[in-house]
């Protein structure tokens, strides 16, 4: 994929190495994408294939001591590698929000949910605590979260996991983030918490055109999500294409294992409101 005025992030050359006493060792590289406005990219791969790897790098969270990152990532055209902590910390949740796999993770069981939330809006926005709390209640039932007022007063671990995945994406969107980067956003959850959580991904990217890097290992996700999708294995990109066109004529013979082996659940693609 070519760079283009409409991608909204870019990623050229990214080459990833780690250093131990032991060497170096590569851990992705030669990765080359691009999201456009309002897109969803999925990014396939099985366990192990640099997928994390690479979304920690657009963040850059990596550790700098023994993680070294080279080739360009560009936000808007600006180029986000090697931006100081400072300025990185300004764009993390702001431009690009990161929805982990595990949401039980991204809070602190000591605060509350309003807390987190309200802190999080605050520290990216000129708005007050009160104006904070309002955004979050009006976006908690934007997003169909049941009794918002009630949700903001608990803690995480009073929630399941599904409720606070998409407690995280609210958050997320409360911000309006060009980019939302879902790393195995549904892998710790079930079925029915999987799709409302895909939904609602779907839902922030139609209502505020966010650009959606969506991770996963599963293909079925993938299929129902995906505009276009690159296909990892051993920290490379092997293959990179249309979703339509991946799973109707898949080049590469790993792709194609990849779709042998997929759950039949997801087999056709159709709209999963009909599965609810
Ligand atoms: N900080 C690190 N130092 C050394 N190796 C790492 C580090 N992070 C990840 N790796 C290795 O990089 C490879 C890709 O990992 P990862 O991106 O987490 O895979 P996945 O596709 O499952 O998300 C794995 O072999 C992993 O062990
Ligand atoms: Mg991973």
């Amino acid at each position: 994929m070519e760079a283009n005025d409409r991608e909204i992030l870019h990623v050229k050359d990214l080459h990833v190495q780690a250093t131990s006493d032991e060497g170096f060792s590569t851990l992705v590289q030669d990765i080359n994408f691009g999201i456009k406005k309002g897109k969803i990219l999925g990014l396939v791969g099985e366990s192990g294939s640099g997928k994390t790897v690479t979304s920690m790098s657009i963040l850059q969270l990596h550790d700098k001591k023994n993680i070294d990152i080279r080739g360009s990532i560009t936000l808007k055209g600006r180029e986000l590698n090697g931006l100081e902590n400072k300025e990185m910390r300004k764009i993390r949740g702001k431009d690009i929000a990161y929805i982990m796999q595990n949401p039980m993770n991204a809070f602190t069981p000591v605060f509350t949910i309003g807390h987190q939330f309200i802190e999080t809006i605050k520290s990216h926005t000129s708005l007050n605590k009160k104006q904070a709390k309002e955004l979050a209640i009006g976006m908690m039932e934007s997003v169909n979260l049941p009794e918002p007022q009630k949700l903001l007063k608990s803690y995480s671990f009073q929630l399941s996991g599904g409720m606070l995945q998409r407690v995280m994406i609210a958050i997320a969107a409360c911000l309006q983030p060009s980019v939302i980067i879902a790393d195995e956003p549904t892998t710790a959850l079930d079925l029915h918490s999987q799709l409302l959580v895909l939904r609602l991904l779907d839902k922030i990217r139609t209502e505020y055109g966010t650009s959606i890097l969506l991770i996963s290992h599963d293909l079925g996700v993938i299929s129902e999500m995906a505009d276009d999708v690159i296909v990892m294995q051993h920290g490379r990109i092997i293959e990179t294409a249309n979703v339509l066109e991946l799973f109707e004529t898949p080049q590469h013979e790993y792709t194609k294992k990849l779709l042998r082996t997929r759950p039949t659940l997801y087999s056709q693609r159709q709209p999963y409101t009909y599965m609810l």
